[in-house]
């Protein structure tokens, strides 16, 4: 880089500016991403059985075949941020490339598991994105949140009056839960050894919680989220649900699960909670412990993706809901100052960390 006083070589001008473009049109990454899941690109694939020529994908497509020659162009972005990969096909057509998956595109599969598809709509959906446009305009008004600047609602509140918003976003945490439950119950067997029961604090509809009940079918777990979020559904077996408020009381359990909530909140209420689990994990003659499920900034900052999904996560939740995310030093103080005396951070989960906490 030119010193002050120095002219920037035209090189380092025209690479300066391929930066400020790449910056500009990386918004084409997410947007095509999006249109191949709406387009079923990734099962079509799939259930192809082996990698599809562009002739083949194009005849399979719901689109408009005037439009035809546009695929190719957006499964080149695709193919160049690796969400497929392009093989020898060995087809008599002449034709002998085709498009297969990667594992990224394997976590888009509608029927699997573990599809991240859902948590991408919700995302990409023009209410949340739309609030993304007024962070320069919040920062100097009075609203809570960049999203009361453009809509007048803080999140939630919007999301209890439009019910599509409401299950895009339940869709979204649903399919969050089902990736983590599987890592973390695969991962970490020894997290939940011995425990008898277990509260999934905001569990919203329960997909965490099914799945740890279902793997130790000698726990009791109860997920506990607002009334309005758990109204109308059942438990059965070891899994129960409960309609309250965090803030004011939470059963007695050995362990409490906080998936995804203290991002929500500021160090204050943060505060609450975390005491409010401390007696509910205290109530008992076993002391229990707090299992947290977040990001913990600068854990597995190596990697590159890792740490730039940590930084725009902590935007993104700045956008929406206040939130934040936290360096294991705000963690800790969280700790010290609801009165709990250790904890132990594992690193399971890539972008995020699992946290357990003693009194
Ligand atoms: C970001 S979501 C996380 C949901 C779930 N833990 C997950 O990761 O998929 C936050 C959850 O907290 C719940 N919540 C918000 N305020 C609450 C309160 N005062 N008491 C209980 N749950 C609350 C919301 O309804 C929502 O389900």
């Amino acid at each position: 880089m030119a010193l002050p006083g120095e002219e920037e070589s035209t090189h380092e001008l025209v690479i300066a500016h391929a930066q400020v473009w790449n910056h500009i049109y990386k918004f084409i990454l997410p947007i095509s991403l999006k249109c191949a899941i709406e387009l079923n690109i990734p099962d079509i694939i799939k259930n192809h059985g082996k990698p599809m020529t562009l002739a083949e994908l194009i005849s399979a497509l719901p689109i408009n075949k005037a439009k035809s020659h546009c695929v190719h162009r957006i499964m080149r972005v695709l193919v160049h941020s690796k969400f497929f990969i392009k093989v020898d096909t060995k087809d008599e057509n002449k034709q002998n490339e085709g498009y297969w998956l990667t594992p990224s595109s394997n976590l888009l599969l509608k029927d699997s598991p573990l599809c991240v598809a859902p948590f991408l709509l919700a995302v990409l959906d023009p209410n949340l994105m739309g609030s993304c446009y007024s962070i320069s305009e919040w920062l100097a008004d009075d609203h809570a949140t960049p999203f009361e600047t453009a809509y007048g609602f803080m999140f939630w509140e919007k999301a209890k009056r439009a019910n599509s918003l409401n299950e895009l976003f339940n869709e979204a945490m649903a399919c969050d839960s089902r990736f983590v439950s599987h890592v973390m119950l695969k991962d970490c067997e020894k997290l939940f050894e011995g425990v008898e029961s277990l509260v999934d604090v905001g569990g919203g509809t329960g997909t965490m919680a099914k799945a740890i009940a279902d793997a130790f079918p000698e726990m009791k777990c109860t997920v506990l989220d607002l009334p309005h979020v758990v109204s109308g559904l059942e438990g059965f077996g070891n899994l129960n649900y409960v309609g309250g408020d965090m803030f004011a009381e939470i059963p007695t359990t050995d362990v409490v699960l906080l998936k995804w909530i203290l991002h929500d909140w500021n160090d204050k209420n943060c505060i609450k909670i975390l005491k409010k689990c401390k007696d509910a994990i205290l109530r008992k003659e076993r002391r229990g412990k707090v299992v947290i499920i977040e990001i913990v900034l600068g854990y597995n900052e190596e990697n590159d993706t890792v740490k730039e999904d940590q930084l725009f996560f902590d935007i993104a939740i700045m956008v929406d809901i206040n939130g934040k995310e936290r360096s294991e030093r705000e963690w800790e103080k969280l700790f010290i100052d609801a009165g709990f005396s250790s904890y132990k951070i594992t690193h399971a989960l890539g972008v995020r960390s699992i946290i357990e906490v003693y009194p």
